[in-house]
Protein backbone atom coordinates (compact mmCIF):
# COMPACT_ATOMS: atom_id res chain seq x y z
CA UNK A 1 0.00 0.00 0.00
CA UNK A 2 2.59 2.26 0.66
CA UNK A 3 4.42 1.92 -2.66
CA UNK A 4 1.63 3.42 -4.47
CA UNK A 5 0.59 6.01 -2.04
CA UNK A 6 4.43 7.13 -2.20
CA UNK A 7 3.79 7.49 -5.97
CA UNK A 8 0.50 9.21 -5.94
CA UNK A 9 1.52 11.39 -3.53
CA UNK A 10 4.77 12.42 -5.46
CA UNK A 11 2.75 13.14 -8.88
CA UNK A 12 0.25 14.87 -7.05
CA UNK A 13 3.30 17.22 -5.73
CA UNK A 14 5.13 18.00 -9.04
CA UNK A 15 1.71 18.38 -10.97
CA UNK A 16 0.01 20.63 -8.91
CA UNK A 17 -3.92 20.87 -8.74
CA UNK A 18 -4.59 21.62 -12.42
CA UNK A 19 -3.41 18.43 -13.66
CA UNK A 20 -6.12 15.10 -13.30
CA UNK A 21 -4.39 12.00 -12.14
CA UNK A 22 -6.06 9.04 -12.94
CA UNK A 23 -5.53 5.69 -10.43
CA UNK A 24 -5.94 1.99 -11.84
CA UNK A 25 -6.87 0.48 -8.95
CA UNK A 26 -7.01 -3.74 -8.62
CA UNK A 27 -10.34 -3.92 -7.22
CA UNK A 28 -10.62 -7.83 -8.41
CA UNK A 29 -7.61 -9.96 -9.08
CA UNK A 30 -9.09 -13.21 -9.64
CA UNK A 31 -5.96 -14.76 -8.76
CA UNK A 32 -5.91 -17.78 -5.35
CA UNK A 33 -4.80 -15.28 -2.27
CA UNK A 34 -5.52 -11.69 -3.95
CA UNK A 35 -6.40 -9.43 -1.98
CA UNK A 36 -9.82 -9.09 0.06
CA UNK A 37 -12.52 -7.09 -0.37
CA UNK A 38 -11.96 -5.08 3.09
CA UNK A 39 -7.83 -4.80 1.73
CA UNK A 40 -8.95 -3.46 -1.56
CA UNK A 41 -11.47 -0.89 -0.36
CA UNK A 42 -8.72 0.28 2.78
CA UNK A 43 -6.44 0.92 -0.44
CA UNK A 44 -8.88 3.26 -2.36
CA UNK A 45 -9.83 5.24 0.68
CA UNK A 46 -5.89 6.08 1.12
CA UNK A 47 -6.02 6.64 -2.85
CA UNK A 48 -8.78 8.91 -2.29
CA UNK A 49 -6.89 10.81 0.48
CA UNK A 50 -3.40 11.03 -0.88
CA UNK A 51 -5.56 13.55 -3.92
CA UNK A 52 -5.61 11.08 -6.82
CA UNK A 53 -9.03 12.68 -8.60
CA UNK A 54 -10.68 9.81 -10.36
CA UNK A 55 -9.98 5.54 -9.41
CA UNK A 56 -10.20 3.55 -12.51
CA UNK A 57 -11.34 -0.11 -11.94
CA UNK A 58 -8.75 -3.11 -12.57
CA UNK A 59 -9.53 -6.64 -12.94
CA UNK A 60 -7.65 -9.49 -13.03
CA UNK A 61 -3.66 -9.55 -13.43
CA UNK A 62 -1.76 -10.91 -16.51
CA UNK A 63 -1.62 -14.21 -14.39
CA UNK A 64 -5.42 -14.78 -13.67
CA UNK A 65 -6.38 -17.74 -15.48
CA UNK A 66 -9.71 -15.98 -15.87
CA UNK A 67 -10.82 -14.46 -19.29
CA UNK A 68 -11.61 -10.63 -18.39
CA UNK A 69 -11.72 -8.90 -21.57
CA UNK A 70 -11.83 -11.70 -24.60
CA UNK A 71 -14.94 -12.25 -26.75
CA UNK A 72 -16.74 -14.69 -24.22
CA UNK A 73 -16.90 -12.22 -21.71
CA UNK A 74 -20.06 -10.48 -21.30
CA UNK A 75 -20.93 -7.06 -22.29
CA UNK A 76 -20.51 -4.76 -19.16
CA UNK A 77 -19.92 -8.00 -16.91
CA UNK A 78 -17.96 -6.41 -14.16
CA UNK A 79 -19.56 -3.25 -13.67
CA UNK A 80 -21.05 -4.62 -10.82
CA UNK A 81 -17.31 -4.46 -9.46
CA UNK A 82 -16.83 -0.80 -9.76
CA UNK A 83 -20.72 -0.51 -7.92
CA UNK A 84 -19.77 -1.86 -5.23
CA UNK A 85 -16.38 0.31 -4.89
CA UNK A 86 -19.01 3.80 -5.38
CA UNK A 87 -20.68 2.21 -2.07
CA UNK A 88 -17.41 3.09 -0.27
CA UNK A 89 -15.69 6.33 -1.91
CA UNK A 90 -16.57 9.41 -2.74
CA UNK A 91 -14.36 9.75 -5.92
CA UNK A 92 -15.41 9.43 -9.56
CA UNK A 93 -14.93 5.84 -10.81
CA UNK A 94 -14.51 4.34 -14.04
CA UNK A 95 -15.71 0.98 -15.46
CA UNK A 96 -13.92 -0.67 -17.90
CA UNK A 97 -13.97 -4.23 -19.86
CA UNK A 98 -16.53 -4.68 -22.61
CA UNK A 99 -17.84 -2.18 -22.97
CA UNK A 100 -17.87 -1.80 -26.71
CA UNK A 101 -21.29 0.35 -27.42
CA UNK A 102 -22.97 3.04 -26.40
CA UNK A 103 -26.10 1.89 -25.19
CA UNK A 104 -23.59 -0.37 -22.99
CA UNK A 105 -22.15 2.38 -21.04
CA UNK A 106 -25.67 4.27 -21.17
CA UNK A 107 -26.97 1.29 -19.48
CA UNK A 108 -23.79 1.47 -17.07
CA UNK A 109 -24.39 4.94 -16.41
CA UNK A 110 -28.15 4.85 -15.80
CA UNK A 111 -27.40 1.89 -13.12
CA UNK A 112 -25.97 3.94 -11.26
CA UNK A 113 -22.61 1.38 -11.63
CA UNK A 114 -19.96 4.20 -12.28
CA UNK A 115 -19.26 7.91 -12.96
CA UNK A 116 -16.98 7.69 -16.64
CA UNK A 117 -17.07 4.83 -18.71
CA UNK A 118 -13.29 3.80 -20.17
CA UNK A 119 -13.05 2.46 -23.30
CA UNK A 120 -9.59 0.80 -25.06
CA UNK A 121 -10.04 -1.50 -28.12
CA UNK A 122 -13.19 0.17 -29.00
CA UNK A 123 -11.10 2.72 -30.25
CA UNK A 124 -8.85 0.77 -32.37
CA UNK A 125 -12.23 -0.67 -33.81
CA UNK A 126 -13.63 2.87 -34.72
CA UNK A 127 -11.80 6.29 -33.76
CA UNK A 128 -15.04 7.94 -34.58
CA UNK A 129 -16.95 6.10 -31.81
CA UNK A 130 -17.40 9.28 -29.57
CA UNK A 131 -18.42 11.33 -32.87
CA UNK A 132 -20.68 8.64 -33.72
CA UNK A 133 -22.80 8.31 -30.59
CA UNK A 134 -22.77 11.87 -30.09
CA UNK A 135 -24.87 12.21 -33.23
CA UNK A 136 -27.06 9.30 -32.63
CA UNK A 137 -25.26 7.13 -35.39
CA UNK A 138 -24.52 3.45 -33.26
CA UNK A 139 -25.77 2.01 -36.65
CA UNK A 140 -22.02 3.11 -38.24
CA UNK A 141 -20.19 2.36 -35.27
CA UNK A 142 -17.13 -0.40 -36.24
CA UNK A 143 -17.60 -2.40 -32.93
CA UNK A 144 -14.90 -4.17 -31.10
CA UNK A 145 -15.68 -7.70 -31.38
CA UNK A 146 -12.82 -8.40 -28.36
CA UNK A 147 -11.16 -10.97 -30.67
CA UNK A 148 -7.85 -9.45 -29.20
CA UNK A 149 -6.38 -10.64 -33.07
CA UNK A 150 -4.46 -7.83 -33.97
CA UNK A 151 -4.28 -5.40 -30.76
CA UNK A 152 -3.18 -7.40 -27.99
CA UNK A 153 -1.87 -10.79 -29.47
CA UNK A 154 0.16 -8.15 -31.09
CA UNK A 155 1.71 -6.46 -28.16
CA UNK A 156 2.64 -10.13 -26.68
CA UNK A 157 4.15 -10.82 -30.05
CA UNK A 158 6.06 -7.24 -30.10
CA UNK A 159 4.39 -5.96 -33.21
CA UNK A 160 2.44 -2.53 -33.09
CA UNK A 161 -1.22 -3.21 -31.75
CA UNK A 162 -3.80 -2.54 -34.12
CA UNK A 163 -7.30 -3.87 -35.04
CA UNK A 164 -9.09 -7.21 -37.10
CA UNK A 165 -11.81 -4.97 -38.00
CA UNK A 166 -9.97 -1.78 -38.63
CA UNK A 167 -6.34 -2.62 -39.73
CA UNK A 168 -5.78 1.56 -40.18
CA UNK A 169 -5.91 1.66 -36.86
CA UNK A 170 -2.26 2.81 -35.62
CA UNK A 171 -1.25 3.19 -39.28
CA UNK A 172 -3.26 6.15 -39.86
CA UNK A 173 0.02 8.25 -40.87
CA UNK A 174 1.39 5.27 -43.45
CA UNK A 175 -2.16 4.36 -44.76
CA UNK A 176 -4.14 7.96 -45.30
CA UNK A 177 -7.24 6.73 -47.47
CA UNK A 178 -7.03 9.87 -49.90
CA UNK A 179 -9.77 9.98 -53.05
CA UNK A 180 -9.13 8.08 -55.57
CA UNK A 181 -7.33 10.20 -58.82
CA UNK A 182 -8.69 8.09 -61.36
CA UNK A 183 -12.47 6.70 -60.32
CA UNK A 184 -12.67 2.75 -61.17
CA UNK A 185 -15.66 1.18 -61.85
CA UNK A 186 -15.34 -2.02 -59.29
CA UNK A 187 -16.80 -5.48 -59.67
CA UNK A 188 -16.31 -6.64 -56.22
CA UNK A 189 -17.33 -11.24 -56.03
CA UNK A 190 -18.08 -12.14 -52.64
CA UNK A 191 -19.81 -10.37 -49.77
CA UNK A 192 -17.70 -12.02 -46.79
CA UNK A 193 -15.64 -9.63 -44.55
CA UNK A 194 -12.95 -9.69 -47.39
CA UNK A 195 -15.15 -7.94 -49.95
CA UNK A 196 -17.46 -5.75 -47.47
CA UNK A 197 -13.95 -4.42 -45.97
CA UNK A 198 -12.76 -3.82 -49.90
CA UNK A 199 -16.29 -2.30 -51.27
CA UNK A 200 -16.12 0.54 -47.77
CA UNK A 201 -12.89 1.44 -48.71
CA UNK A 202 -12.72 1.67 -51.97
CA UNK A 203 -16.61 3.57 -52.57
CA UNK A 204 -14.51 5.70 -49.85
CA UNK A 205 -12.51 6.96 -51.96
CA UNK A 206 -14.76 7.95 -54.69
CA UNK A 207 -14.71 4.16 -56.91
CA UNK A 208 -17.85 3.31 -58.32
CA UNK A 209 -18.40 0.03 -57.07
CA UNK A 210 -21.04 -2.96 -57.51
CA UNK A 211 -21.03 -6.13 -55.28
CA UNK A 212 -22.22 -9.09 -55.43
CA UNK A 213 -23.11 -12.13 -53.12
CA UNK A 214 -23.89 -15.58 -53.75
CA UNK A 215 -25.78 -16.01 -50.84
CA UNK A 216 -28.93 -13.73 -49.75
CA UNK A 217 -26.96 -12.39 -46.69
CA UNK A 218 -23.70 -10.25 -46.15
CA UNK A 219 -21.46 -11.54 -44.13
CA UNK A 220 -19.59 -14.75 -45.46
CA UNK A 221 -18.54 -16.88 -42.87
CA UNK A 222 -18.63 -14.70 -40.01
CA UNK A 223 -22.52 -15.57 -40.07
CA UNK A 224 -21.25 -19.14 -38.83
CA UNK A 225 -18.56 -17.39 -36.50
CA UNK A 226 -21.90 -15.19 -35.10
CA UNK A 227 -23.56 -18.66 -34.24
CA UNK A 228 -20.54 -19.88 -31.65
CA UNK A 229 -21.41 -19.33 -28.12
CA UNK A 230 -19.25 -16.20 -26.90
CA UNK A 231 -18.44 -15.10 -30.90
CA UNK A 232 -22.10 -13.50 -31.23
CA UNK A 233 -20.50 -10.30 -31.27
CA UNK A 234 -19.09 -10.92 -34.86
CA UNK A 235 -22.69 -9.88 -35.91
CA UNK A 236 -21.81 -6.44 -35.57
CA UNK A 237 -18.80 -6.69 -37.80
CA UNK A 238 -21.70 -7.63 -40.45
CA UNK A 239 -24.42 -4.97 -39.49
CA UNK A 240 -21.48 -2.21 -39.47
CA UNK A 241 -20.37 -2.98 -43.02
CA UNK A 242 -24.07 -3.41 -44.71
CA UNK A 243 -24.69 -0.57 -43.46
CA UNK A 244 -21.78 1.48 -44.15
CA UNK A 245 -22.48 -0.10 -47.78
CA UNK A 246 -25.59 1.56 -47.65
CA UNK A 247 -24.22 5.01 -46.56
CA UNK A 248 -21.58 4.86 -49.45
CA UNK A 249 -24.06 3.78 -51.95
CA UNK A 250 -22.57 0.88 -53.19
CA UNK A 251 -24.34 -1.41 -55.60
CA UNK A 252 -25.23 -4.70 -54.14
CA UNK A 253 -27.07 -7.81 -55.95
CA UNK A 254 -27.59 -9.94 -53.03
CA UNK A 255 -28.48 -14.30 -54.36
CA UNK A 256 -26.41 -13.75 -57.44
CA UNK A 257 -24.12 -15.88 -58.53
CA UNK A 258 -21.31 -14.72 -60.92
CA UNK A 259 -19.14 -16.77 -62.91
CA UNK A 260 -17.03 -16.46 -66.43
CA UNK A 261 -19.93 -15.49 -68.37
CA UNK A 262 -21.53 -12.71 -66.33
CA UNK A 263 -17.76 -10.99 -67.63
CA UNK A 264 -18.01 -11.63 -70.70
CA UNK A 265 -21.14 -9.49 -70.97
CA UNK A 266 -20.74 -6.85 -67.93
CA UNK A 267 -17.56 -4.78 -68.60
CA UNK A 268 -15.44 -3.38 -64.93
CA UNK A 269 -12.10 -1.70 -65.22
CA UNK A 270 -11.45 -3.91 -62.09
CA UNK A 271 -13.13 -7.27 -60.74
CA UNK A 272 -12.02 -8.23 -57.00
CA UNK A 273 -12.44 -11.59 -56.34
CA UNK A 274 -13.17 -12.14 -52.74
CA UNK A 275 -14.79 -15.42 -52.88
CA UNK A 276 -13.53 -16.96 -49.80
CA UNK A 277 -13.45 -20.92 -49.29
CA UNK A 278 -14.85 -24.18 -48.96
CA UNK A 279 -14.21 -26.78 -46.73
CA UNK A 280 -12.38 -29.65 -47.54
CA UNK A 281 -13.22 -33.14 -48.09
CA UNK A 282 -10.53 -35.68 -46.38
CA UNK A 283 -10.50 -39.05 -48.44
CA UNK A 284 -11.72 -41.36 -45.79
CA UNK A 285 -13.40 -44.56 -46.49
CA UNK A 286 -16.94 -44.22 -45.94
CA UNK A 287 -16.99 -40.11 -45.92
CA UNK A 288 -20.37 -40.30 -47.96
CA UNK A 289 -21.78 -42.05 -44.87
CA UNK A 290 -24.88 -39.74 -43.99
CA UNK A 291 -23.82 -39.40 -40.26
CA UNK A 292 -20.98 -37.28 -41.73
CA UNK A 293 -21.14 -33.23 -41.12
CA UNK A 294 -19.74 -30.87 -42.66
CA UNK A 295 -18.89 -27.39 -40.45
CA UNK A 296 -20.98 -25.15 -42.39
CA UNK A 297 -23.82 -27.70 -42.68
CA UNK A 298 -23.71 -27.78 -39.02
CA UNK A 299 -23.33 -23.94 -37.94
CA UNK A 300 -25.60 -22.83 -40.80
CA UNK A 301 -28.51 -24.90 -39.07
CA UNK A 302 -29.10 -26.75 -42.14
CA UNK A 303 -28.11 -30.49 -40.12
CA UNK A 304 -27.85 -31.19 -36.45
CA UNK A 305 -25.48 -33.58 -34.63
CA UNK A 306 -26.70 -36.44 -32.51
CA UNK A 307 -25.93 -37.19 -28.65
CA UNK A 308 -21.98 -38.24 -28.93
CA UNK A 309 -20.04 -36.31 -31.77
CA UNK A 310 -16.42 -36.84 -32.79
CA UNK A 311 -15.13 -33.41 -34.38
CA UNK A 312 -12.25 -34.41 -37.37
CA UNK A 313 -9.46 -31.68 -37.08
CA UNK A 314 -8.24 -29.74 -33.96
CA UNK A 315 -7.74 -26.00 -35.72
CA UNK A 316 -9.61 -22.87 -34.94
CA UNK A 317 -13.02 -24.32 -36.88
CA UNK A 318 -12.91 -27.31 -34.85
CA UNK A 319 -12.57 -26.12 -31.48
CA UNK A 320 -15.19 -23.21 -31.94
CA UNK A 321 -17.49 -26.17 -33.66
CA UNK A 322 -16.86 -27.88 -29.92
CA UNK A 323 -18.07 -24.86 -28.33
CA UNK A 324 -20.89 -24.81 -30.20
CA UNK A 325 -22.09 -28.83 -29.78
CA UNK A 326 -21.22 -28.19 -26.07
CA UNK A 327 -24.16 -26.01 -25.56
CA UNK A 328 -28.01 -26.52 -26.10
CA UNK A 329 -28.48 -22.86 -26.43
CA UNK A 330 -26.49 -19.84 -25.85
CA UNK A 331 -27.12 -17.22 -22.41
CA UNK A 332 -28.12 -13.98 -23.48
CA UNK A 333 -28.22 -10.90 -21.42
CA UNK A 334 -28.37 -10.76 -17.80
CA UNK A 335 -28.24 -14.82 -17.91
CA UNK A 336 -25.15 -14.31 -19.80
CA UNK A 337 -23.00 -12.93 -17.19
CA UNK A 338 -24.60 -15.34 -14.25
CA UNK A 339 -23.11 -18.08 -16.63
CA UNK A 340 -19.84 -16.67 -17.37
CA UNK A 341 -18.90 -16.02 -13.86
CA UNK A 342 -20.46 -19.55 -12.29
CA UNK A 343 -18.38 -21.29 -15.17
CA UNK A 344 -14.96 -19.56 -14.35
CA UNK A 345 -15.93 -19.40 -10.46
CA UNK A 346 -16.00 -15.69 -9.65
CA UNK A 347 -17.09 -14.71 -6.69
CA UNK A 348 -20.02 -12.06 -7.10
CA UNK A 349 -19.89 -11.72 -3.32
CA UNK A 350 -16.66 -10.78 -2.61
CA UNK A 351 -16.17 -12.68 0.65
CA UNK A 352 -13.27 -14.68 -1.10
CA UNK A 353 -9.92 -12.95 -1.23
CA UNK A 354 -8.47 -13.11 -4.93
CA UNK A 355 -12.66 -13.11 -6.04
CA UNK A 356 -12.41 -16.93 -7.01
CA UNK A 357 -14.13 -19.88 -5.19
CA UNK A 358 -15.23 -22.94 -7.42
CA UNK A 359 -16.58 -23.01 -10.66
CA UNK A 360 -19.98 -24.81 -11.85
CA UNK A 361 -19.94 -26.35 -14.99
CA UNK A 362 -23.24 -26.51 -16.77
CA UNK A 363 -23.01 -30.37 -17.75
CA UNK A 364 -22.60 -30.38 -21.55
CA UNK A 365 -25.46 -30.79 -24.22
CA UNK A 366 -23.08 -33.44 -26.14
CA UNK A 367 -20.18 -35.96 -25.49
CA UNK A 368 -17.55 -34.64 -28.20
CA UNK A 369 -14.50 -36.29 -29.30
CA UNK A 370 -11.78 -34.25 -30.94
CA UNK A 371 -9.63 -35.99 -33.53
CA UNK A 372 -6.31 -34.68 -35.36
CA UNK A 373 -3.70 -36.09 -37.29
CA UNK A 374 -0.53 -34.42 -36.08
CA UNK A 375 0.61 -35.36 -33.17
CA UNK A 376 1.36 -32.39 -29.99
CA UNK A 377 -0.20 -30.35 -28.03
CA UNK A 378 -4.24 -29.30 -29.41
CA UNK A 379 -4.53 -25.35 -29.89
CA UNK A 380 -0.95 -24.55 -30.91
CA UNK A 381 -3.46 -22.36 -34.32
CA UNK A 382 -5.05 -20.46 -31.27
CA UNK A 383 -4.65 -16.64 -30.71
CA UNK A 384 -1.69 -16.54 -27.93
CA UNK A 385 -4.04 -14.12 -25.73
CA UNK A 386 -7.40 -16.39 -26.41
CA UNK A 387 -6.10 -19.97 -26.94
CA UNK A 388 -6.13 -20.70 -23.21
CA UNK A 389 -9.51 -19.91 -22.51
CA UNK A 390 -10.77 -21.75 -25.29
CA UNK A 391 -8.60 -24.74 -24.19
CA UNK A 392 -9.60 -24.25 -20.76
CA UNK A 393 -12.85 -23.56 -21.40
CA UNK A 394 -12.87 -27.53 -23.52
CA UNK A 395 -11.18 -29.06 -20.34
CA UNK A 396 -14.37 -27.86 -18.54
CA UNK A 397 -16.98 -29.78 -20.14
CA UNK A 398 -14.28 -32.98 -20.29
CA UNK A 399 -14.04 -32.99 -24.64
CA UNK A 400 -11.27 -36.00 -25.32
CA UNK A 401 -8.94 -34.60 -27.14
CA UNK A 402 -7.00 -37.55 -29.57
CA UNK A 403 -3.97 -36.85 -31.60
CA UNK A 404 -1.43 -38.52 -33.52
CA UNK A 405 -3.81 -40.89 -35.39
CA UNK A 406 -5.30 -41.52 -38.74
CA UNK A 407 -8.57 -42.08 -40.07
CA UNK A 408 -9.34 -45.62 -40.96
CA UNK A 409 -12.81 -45.87 -41.71
CA UNK A 410 -16.21 -44.17 -40.67
CA UNK A 411 -19.19 -46.71 -40.98
CA UNK A 412 -23.10 -46.34 -39.48
CA UNK A 413 -21.81 -46.71 -36.09
CA UNK A 414 -18.97 -44.57 -35.65
CA UNK A 415 -15.23 -44.39 -36.65
CA UNK A 416 -12.71 -46.37 -36.31
CA UNK A 417 -9.33 -45.14 -36.06
CA UNK A 418 -5.48 -46.36 -35.85
CA UNK A 419 -3.70 -45.27 -32.40
CA UNK A 420 -0.21 -46.67 -31.71
CA UNK A 421 -1.37 -48.63 -34.61
CA UNK A 422 -3.77 -50.53 -33.38
CA UNK A 423 -7.51 -50.05 -34.78
CA UNK A 424 -9.67 -48.50 -31.99
CA UNK A 425 -13.25 -48.27 -32.60
CA UNK A 426 -15.59 -44.84 -31.37
CA UNK A 427 -18.57 -44.70 -31.31
CA UNK A 428 -20.74 -41.75 -32.55
CA UNK A 429 -23.87 -40.70 -33.69
CA UNK A 430 -22.46 -37.44 -35.95
CA UNK A 431 -18.71 -36.90 -37.16
CA UNK A 432 -18.20 -33.56 -38.11
CA UNK A 433 -15.66 -32.19 -40.88
CA UNK A 434 -13.20 -29.74 -39.68
CA UNK A 435 -10.72 -30.48 -41.94
CA UNK A 436 -9.31 -27.42 -43.56
CA UNK A 437 -10.52 -25.17 -46.07
CA UNK A 438 -9.67 -24.85 -49.93
CA UNK A 439 -9.16 -21.07 -51.30
CA UNK A 440 -12.23 -20.50 -53.47
CA UNK A 441 -10.16 -19.56 -56.96
CA UNK A 442 -12.07 -20.87 -60.01
CA UNK A 443 -13.28 -17.67 -61.07
CA UNK A 444 -9.73 -16.22 -60.75
CA UNK A 445 -8.42 -18.63 -63.14
CA UNK A 446 -11.67 -18.34 -65.42
CA UNK A 447 -11.26 -14.97 -65.77
CA UNK A 448 -7.23 -15.20 -66.67
CA UNK A 449 -8.28 -14.19 -70.02
CA UNK A 450 -9.83 -10.69 -69.53
CA UNK A 451 -8.36 -7.71 -70.43
CA UNK A 452 -9.21 -5.88 -67.32
CA UNK A 453 -7.60 -6.26 -64.04
CA UNK A 454 -8.22 -8.95 -61.34
CA UNK A 455 -7.42 -9.11 -58.15
CA UNK A 456 -7.67 -11.79 -55.24
CA UNK A 457 -8.34 -11.33 -51.77
CA UNK A 458 -9.02 -12.85 -48.50
CA UNK A 459 -9.92 -16.58 -48.21
CA UNK A 460 -9.66 -16.52 -51.82
CA UNK A 461 -5.82 -15.81 -51.75
CA UNK A 462 -4.75 -17.96 -49.09
CA UNK A 463 -7.79 -20.42 -46.79
CA UNK A 464 -6.19 -20.21 -43.22
CA UNK A 465 -9.16 -20.76 -41.09
CA UNK A 466 -9.42 -18.04 -38.50
CA UNK A 467 -7.79 -15.47 -40.39
CA UNK A 468 -10.27 -12.58 -40.95
CA UNK A 469 -7.70 -10.82 -39.91
CA UNK A 470 -5.20 -10.94 -42.51
CA UNK A 471 -8.38 -10.96 -45.24
CA UNK A 472 -9.44 -7.46 -44.45
CA UNK A 473 -6.44 -6.07 -44.11
CA UNK A 474 -5.29 -7.29 -47.49
CA UNK A 475 -8.60 -6.07 -48.64
CA UNK A 476 -7.97 -2.64 -47.29
CA UNK A 477 -4.47 -2.46 -48.68
CA UNK A 478 -6.04 -2.87 -51.99
CA UNK A 479 -8.70 -0.36 -51.60
CA UNK A 480 -6.53 2.53 -50.46
CA UNK A 481 -3.87 2.06 -53.62
CA UNK A 482 -6.19 1.39 -56.41
C1 LIG B 1 -16.92 -20.99 -37.26
C2 LIG B 1 -15.93 -19.98 -37.73
C3 LIG B 1 -15.34 -19.12 -36.80
C4 LIG B 1 -14.41 -18.20 -37.22
N1 LIG B 1 -13.83 -17.39 -36.28
C5 LIG B 1 -12.88 -16.53 -36.65
C6 LIG B 1 -12.21 -15.72 -35.70
O1 LIG B 1 -12.50 -15.77 -34.52
N2 LIG B 1 -11.24 -14.90 -36.14
C7 LIG B 1 -10.88 -14.83 -37.46
O2 LIG B 1 -9.98 -14.07 -37.79
N3 LIG B 1 -11.49 -15.57 -38.37
C8 LIG B 1 -12.48 -16.42 -38.00
N4 LIG B 1 -13.07 -17.21 -38.94
C9 LIG B 1 -12.60 -17.13 -40.34
C10 LIG B 1 -13.18 -15.94 -41.04
O3 LIG B 1 -14.57 -16.01 -41.01
C11 LIG B 1 -12.61 -15.90 -42.45
O4 LIG B 1 -11.22 -15.70 -42.38
C12 LIG B 1 -13.23 -14.77 -43.25
O5 LIG B 1 -14.62 -14.91 -43.30
C13 LIG B 1 -12.66 -14.75 -44.67
O6 LIG B 1 -13.32 -13.72 -45.34
P1 LIG B 1 -13.51 -13.73 -46.91
O7 LIG B 1 -14.33 -12.53 -47.22
O8 LIG B 1 -12.21 -13.88 -47.57
O9 LIG B 1 -14.32 -15.06 -47.25
P2 LIG B 1 -15.75 -15.60 -46.81
O10 LIG B 1 -16.12 -15.12 -45.46
O11 LIG B 1 -15.70 -17.06 -47.04
O12 LIG B 1 -16.75 -14.95 -47.86
C14 LIG B 1 -16.77 -15.31 -49.21
C15 LIG B 1 -18.11 -14.90 -49.79
O13 LIG B 1 -18.06 -15.01 -51.21
C16 LIG B 1 -19.30 -15.51 -51.66
N5 LIG B 1 -19.07 -16.11 -52.98
C17 LIG B 1 -18.26 -17.16 -53.28
N6 LIG B 1 -18.27 -17.39 -54.62
C18 LIG B 1 -19.09 -16.48 -55.17
C19 LIG B 1 -19.50 -16.19 -56.51
N7 LIG B 1 -19.06 -16.89 -57.54
N8 LIG B 1 -20.37 -15.17 -56.71
C20 LIG B 1 -20.83 -14.43 -55.66
N9 LIG B 1 -20.46 -14.65 -54.37
C21 LIG B 1 -19.60 -15.65 -54.14
C22 LIG B 1 -19.71 -16.50 -50.58
O14 LIG B 1 -21.11 -16.75 -50.60
C23 LIG B 1 -19.27 -15.77 -49.33
O15 LIG B 1 -20.29 -14.96 -48.78
C24 LIG B 1 -14.05 -18.12 -38.58
C25 LIG B 1 -14.65 -18.95 -39.51
C26 LIG B 1 -15.59 -19.88 -39.11
C27 LIG B 1 -16.23 -20.79 -40.11
C1 LIG C 1 -3.15 -3.45 -26.68
C2 LIG C 1 -3.58 -3.25 -25.25
C3 LIG C 1 -2.68 -2.82 -24.29
C4 LIG C 1 -3.05 -2.63 -22.97
N1 LIG C 1 -2.16 -2.17 -22.06
C5 LIG C 1 -2.55 -1.95 -20.78
C6 LIG C 1 -1.64 -1.43 -19.81
O1 LIG C 1 -0.48 -1.19 -20.11
N2 LIG C 1 -2.11 -1.23 -18.56
C7 LIG C 1 -3.39 -1.48 -18.19
O2 LIG C 1 -3.77 -1.25 -17.03
N3 LIG C 1 -4.27 -1.98 -19.09
C8 LIG C 1 -3.88 -2.21 -20.36
N4 LIG C 1 -4.77 -2.72 -21.26
C9 LIG C 1 -6.14 -3.04 -20.82
C10 LIG C 1 -7.08 -1.87 -21.13
O3 LIG C 1 -6.71 -0.74 -20.38
C11 LIG C 1 -8.53 -2.21 -20.80
O4 LIG C 1 -8.71 -2.31 -19.42
C12 LIG C 1 -8.98 -3.51 -21.44
O5 LIG C 1 -8.59 -3.54 -22.80
C13 LIG C 1 -10.49 -3.70 -21.33
O6 LIG C 1 -11.20 -2.65 -21.86
P1 LIG C 1 -11.84 -2.66 -23.35
O7 LIG C 1 -12.82 -3.80 -23.39
O8 LIG C 1 -12.50 -1.32 -23.45
O9 LIG C 1 -10.72 -2.83 -24.30
C14 LIG C 1 -4.39 -2.91 -22.58
C15 LIG C 1 -5.29 -3.36 -23.55
C16 LIG C 1 -4.90 -3.54 -24.87
C17 LIG C 1 -5.93 -4.03 -25.86
S1 LIG D 1 -8.44 -6.52 -32.81
FE1 LIG D 1 -10.36 -7.38 -32.08
S2 LIG D 1 -10.27 -7.03 -29.85
FE2 LIG D 1 -8.69 -5.78 -30.74
S3 LIG D 1 -9.66 -3.79 -30.99
FE3 LIG D 1 -9.95 -4.88 -32.91
S4 LIG D 1 -11.90 -5.92 -32.76
FE4 LIG D 1 -11.30 -5.26 -30.69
Amino acid sequence: MKFPLEISKEIKKQTGNDFIIIYRLSMLDLVEGGSSWEEIVKLAKEVERSGVHIINTGIGWHEARIPTIATTVPRMAYSWVTAQMKKEISLPLIAVNRINMPEVAEKILEENHADLISMARPFLADPEFVTKAKEGRDDLINTCIACNQACLDHTFQLKVSSCLVNPRACFETIYPIKPAEKIKKIAVVGGGPAGLAFCVTAAQRGHEVVLFEASDVLGGQFNLAKVIPGKEEYAETIRYFSNMLKELKVDVHLSTRVDKSFFDENTFDTIVLATGVHPRIPDIKGIENNMVIRYDELLSGHRIAGEKVAILGGGGIGFDVAEYLLYETSPQGELHTQHYLSEWGIDKSLMVPGGLITPKHVPPAREVHMLKRSSGKYGSTLGKTTGWIKKISLANKKVNMISGIEYKEINDRGIVIVQNNEDVFLEVDSIILCTGQIPEQKLFYDLKHLSEEVCMIGGAFEANELDAKVAIEQAFRLAIQM
